[in-house]
């Protein structure tokens, strides 16, 4: 594996305004969001990318545990300071996946989707997770799983996983692919300073898996509706049309996830 470099992805990233202001590249870490906390003492840090080869106590969802071979992956958290309307966990996972999602279509042609609320997936294999931890600074860790092998995914995995490689069957350069996403995820930022984060919404509901004309199971924290979706957004949640014409509205606090119902 050729590891990442962290002076080209200085050089890339000299014109980004708030993500990737600074970056770091670290061998090992216990987990890349604990580096970005403790950087987070320090206002001046924000914008801060830290990337690690390999974690050894990297954390997923739901106090779950992210693993990956050292340098299979693109593994990395991003300090921020955000404004109030931009500070919220279901904006910056919003904001980042369609940042990450529209940045691997436009250089890989895959059909990355973003499954309800925060996985990225390419036909129903999970690519990417994002993780948005308020504590002591207001962290994004991503991992995006580049290069790993079928065989090198745990068993235990969620949902079945995938990677770049394995979609794209091409050699990838780590590199050039984190300044890209660093690129994209500073001008998406940008944007969403000056448009409000309507503009990240307008994005986000397009990239969204299960949206299509099939009846799906909306699983709601106290119940479950069989419908057709008509709206999915992080900030208003789900609208389900029922088959007796009813609509259900499940807000984005009680919305679990979106599933097709199991085939007879
Ligand atoms: C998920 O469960 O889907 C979220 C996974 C987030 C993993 C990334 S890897 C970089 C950053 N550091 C961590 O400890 N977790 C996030």
């Amino acid at each position: 594996m050729i590891p990442l470099d962290e002076s080209i992805l200085r050089e890339r990233c000299a014109d980004c305004n708030h993500v990737g202001r600074l970056i770091h590249v670290v061998a090992e870490a216990a987990s890349t969001n604990d580096l970005c906390h403790e950087a987070a003492s320090n206002r001046e840090n924000a914008g801060l990318a830290i990337f690690a080869e390999r974690q050894t106590a990297g954390r997923g969802q739901q106090g779950r545990s992210w693993t990956a071979p050292a340098g299979s992956s693109l593994l990395f958290s991003i300090l921020l300071n955000p404004p109030d309307a931009m500070a919220l966990p279901h904006f910056l996972t919003a904001w980042s996946a369609v940042a990450v999602a529209e940045q691997l279509r436009a250089d890989f042609g895959v059909d990355v989707r973003i499954k309800w609320p925060n996985d990225l997936l390419v036909n129903g294999r999970k690519l990417c997770g994002i993780l948005v931890e308020r504590r002591h600074g207001t962290v994004v860790g991503i991992g995006l799983n580049v290069s790993i092998r079928a065989d090198e995914f745990p068993a235990d995995v969620r949902l079945p996983a995938t990677s770049l490689a394995l979609e794209t069957f091409g050699p990838i350069d780590r590199t050039e692919l984190a300044a890209r996403l660093l690129g994209r995820l500073d001008q998406l930022y940008g944007v969403a300073l000056m448009s409000g984060p309507q503009a990240i919404w307008e994005r986000w509901t397009p990239l969204a898996e299960n949206l299509g004309d099939g009846p799906i199971v909306a699983v709601a924290r106290r119940t479950e509706i069989v419908g057709r979706l008509l709206d999915l957004r992080p900030d208003v949640g789900a609208r389900v049309l029922r088959e007796d014409g009813s609509v259900a509205r499940i807000p984005p606090e009680e919305l679990v996830r979106i599933e097709r119902p199991e085939k007879q």
